[in-house]
């Protein structure tokens, strides 16, 4: 198998993000009756193995991807911001000196938050006009709400002059959507898009926040299919399995799951009430099947690489309860077809999206039969999106 280190984007991403820049300079246009002075790009993300791993202190391997939230930009000299968001036709503005979140704007609260994060750690920012579009999929589970904050912070570093290092901005966005927002999500999303390489994974250890690239087999797509199955209860669930990690940890006597690998935890998980049990488990053979993963990507084993996401899902769902009968009709179609190395639920889970790794000739088929056996088996309508590795934030040239 050959590898690249950094290989072409792909034309269709190219033209795609050639129109969506298109739209949101014209939006800009049409509305502030005046030219954008820059534009940032933040991707999407999928991840392709260890899942509710990051907030235990664990190892993460997701990937940028080819699908972007586009801000068009231009500073102001006062401190309002006005935003609008192209694709729902709504408008907000807020000043800086003033930042609460806005129920009636719920989607401006990611800027807000962004803005009220960089203000509390001594960022001097300035106002801005801005129009926000973009085609990654809403509340899918690939991470539009981790991209507009990224995208955000990026934009008031143009805008006002300083560069934040990636970690930092990651770790910025992250507070603005635990504590401005009220998600209290780890760190994975905001750090691959903020650090992300194209045609690359990352290999994220979320304790010590150290990453290194892990290059993506060549001759293969991230293909990412969209259940439809909006992800209801993913808010109050997500927390609730923060909590039993956490009490997991505590009576294992641990920092944190990080700290205890498969063996010594099944010699003492009789230590714990079958829930909590179920919980740990997964999340202590995640971190190691994260580590194997990385380990058969490294060597080329395709083989090993496609068994340790198909493990993934099944403990996800048995051990980890997360995901859901149309999370499950999903990845049982896809483990069905000719060229899957690989495919499991992709993100918090209760629907969204799932990841697959196929091989280039076969993913047009492979769309079209999957789409087509969720439809028979579920009732839903999926979206199938082939995908690539992409590069992490970025301002457009
Ligand atoms: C969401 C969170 C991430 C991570 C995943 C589950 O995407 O934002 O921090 O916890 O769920 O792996």
């Amino acid at each position: 198998m050959r590898f690249v280190d950094m290989a072409k984007p792909t034309e269709a991403g190219l033209n795609r993000l050639d129109a969506l820049r298109s739209r949101a300079i014209g939006a800009f246009d049409g509305l502030y009756g005046y030219a954008p002075s820059f534009v940032v790009a933040a991707p999407g993300r999928v991840n392709l193995i260890g899942e509710h791993t990051d907030y235990n202190d664990g190892f993460v391997l997701p990937a940028a991807i080819d699908r972007h939230i586009l801000v068009a930009v231009a500073p102001r000299e006062d401190r309002a911001v006005r935003l609008y968001a192209a694709d729902f036709d709504e408008m907000a503005a807020f000043g800086l000196d003033d930042l609460h979140s806005d129920a009636d704007q719920a989607w401006s609260n990611y800027e807000r938050g962004v803005a009220w994060a960089l203000q509390e750690a001594h960022h001097a920012l300035g106002g801005m006009d801005a129009v926000i579009t973009g085609d990654v999929p809403i509340a899918s589970g690939l991470s539009s709400s981790a991209a507009v904050e990224v995208a955000t912070a990026h934009c008031f570093e143009v805008a006002s002059g300083f560069e934040l290092d990636g970690v930092e901005r990651a770790l910025l966005c992250q507070k603005a959507e635990n504590e401005f927002v009220g998600m209290r999500c780890g760190i994975m999303d905001q750090y691959v898009i903020s650090l992300g390489r194209r045609e690359h994974a990352l290999l994220i250890d979320c304790r010590s926040l150290e990453s290194r690239p892990v290059s993506l087999p060549m001759g293969y797509s991230l293909v990412v299919c969209d259940t439809a199955k909006r992800r209801g209860l993913v808010g109050s669930e997500y927390n609730t399995r923060r909590q039993e990690c956490e009490t997991g940890a505590r009576l294992l006597g641990l920092q944190a799951l990080r700290d205890i690998g498969p063996e010594e935890f099944m010699v003492r998980q009789a230590e714990l009430s079958e829930v909590i049990r179920k919980r740990c488990r997964h999340v202590v053979t995640e971190n190691r099947r994260v580590l194997d993963a990385v380990e058969a990507l490294r060597s080329g084993d395709l083989v090993r690489f496609g068994s340790l996401m198909n493990a993934s899902h099944l403990s996800l769902r048995d051990d980890y309860e997360v995901s859901c009968p149309e999370l499950d009709a999903m990845v049982e179609a896809a483990w069905r077809q000719e060229g899957v190395v690989g495919a499991r639920m992709t993100g918090a889970g209760f629907g969204g999206c799932t990841v697959n790794l196929v091989a280039l000739q076969a993913a047009e088929a492979f769309r079209h039969h999957v789409a087509q056996e969720y439809t028979q088996a579920i009732g839903l309508v999926p979206q199938v999106y082939i995908c690539a590795a992409e590069e992490r934030v970025r301002l457009l040239k």
